[in-house]
């Protein structure tokens, strides 16, 4: 009985502190700590978004860094790993490269040549007809406005040379307008693509197609002109503010050249040292007589180096012309299938062709 008593007096006093208790939480402090509930959960769920977020971009960034690198890689095109350029395209400005066939990668996904295929009508305007090129030539061919700007230096030019001819960009324009065209590129896929490419513009008959080392073929061949853009080192060589004639091996191109044929006509990248390259142009024997910058729809794209073949004083002569070249580009804005599928789909053609042929 006493200790039930007890009980219920102990009961009584809990609810009544009970009571007390919930007649002092008013509604705004209900609100106040409500709200400081909430408030501590967002923070706490921000901070865990911000968390995910940065982790999500920091394997992004490592990605794009990965493919950068293998990019960097790659900027030696495989023809210039098999032929002699290897051995001289060790520096790009002060960056030094080691380009050797083990550490080679192709580029990471058709998605870095992308950009390039909604574009595609600028470097050939029949290329709906039927224009091939693989991933390399999408980035290494002379878009059509300005190949057909460099055939038109050439009029009255019996026979060409095009010792890099690519998937032939620049042979097209050249064979236009010249009596012969002598196209040479170490890569055979490249010859079968340029060949191709030239049947679509109705100019096939008028090339002769060698696949070979240029430096190698300096008995075999002879023009009145080589005209050609030689490797660059591919999209990377932009990467630089400057870069020396050595990158692209121009002493060697002017070495060899100057034996084929007496005038040459390069398309060169636009941040080569003008400077270095006068004094390579001395150091070989030729004469750099113009430079002409080459600007597309405003924007700096590259130079054209118009070159005599046989400078016997051996001095320095200054450059008597340095020409801004304005071309105008109206074709990229009519790009239409823009889909990376197509693109895709394309190259997917271009190998089968490729693989029938090599
Ligand atoms: C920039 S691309 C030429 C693009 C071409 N002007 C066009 O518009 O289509 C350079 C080409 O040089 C070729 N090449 C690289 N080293 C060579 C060598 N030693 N002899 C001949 N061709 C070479 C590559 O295979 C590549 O196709």
């Amino acid at each position: 009985m006493l200790i039930n008593e007890v009980g219920v007096r102990s009961n009584r006093a809990k609810n009544i502190s009970n009571d007390e208790h919930d007649d002092n939480i008013t509604p705004l402090g209900f609100l106040v700590s409500n709200f400081i509930v909430a408030f501590i959960s967002t923070i706490i769920l921000g901070f865990t978004t911000l968390f995910f977020i940065i982790y999500l971009a920091m394997i992004r960034i490592i990605k794009i860094d990965n493919a950068i690198r293998r990019r960097d890689v790659v900027s030696g095109t495989p023809a210039q790993v098999n032929g002699e350029r290897s051995d001289t395209l060790e520096t790009v400005g002060t960056v030094s490269r080691d380009i050797t066939t083990s550490n080679v990668a192709k580029p990471d996904t058709s998605n870095d040549t992308f950009k390039y295929w909604k574009r595609r009508l600028s470097l050939f305007t029949k290329f709906e007809e039927g224009i091939m090129l693989d991933e390399e030539s999408f980035y290494s061919v002379c878009p059509e406005i300005l190949s057909v700007f460099i055939a038109n230096q050439c009029n009255n030019v019996k026979v060409a040379v095009d010792p890099f001819c690519g998937a032939g960009g620049n042979i097209i324009q050249l064979a236009k307008l010249c009596d012969k065209v002598i196209a040479v590129d170490i890569d055979p896929k490249k010859i079968e693509l340029a060949k191709h490419n030239a049947s679509i513009y109705g100019v096939y008959q008028k090339i002769e197609f060698i696949v070979g080392d240029f430096f190698k073929l300096e008995n075999e061949i002879r023009g009145d002109v080589i005209v050609t853009s030689p490797p660059w080192g591919g999209p990377s060589y932009s990467r630089q503010s400057v870069i020396g004639p050595s990158a692209i091996a121009l002493d060697k191109i002017l070495e060899v050249g100057k034996k084929i044929a007496p005038k040459m006509l390069l398309h060169l990248p636009k941040n080569l040292d003008k400077n270095e390259c006068l004094q390579t142009g001395i150091e070989t024997g030729v004469k750099i007589c113009k430079i002409e910058n080459v600007l597309i729809d405003r924007y700096l794209n590259s130079m054209l180096f118009y070159i005599r073949s046989n400078n016997n004083n051996s001095v320095r002569h200054d450059v008597h012309k340095l020409l801004d070249i304005h071309l105008h580009n109206s074709f990229h804005k009519n790009e239409r299938c823009c889909k990376i599928t197509a693109y895709r789909s394309y190259l997917k053609n271009v190998e089968k062709f490729l693989n029938s042929r090599c």
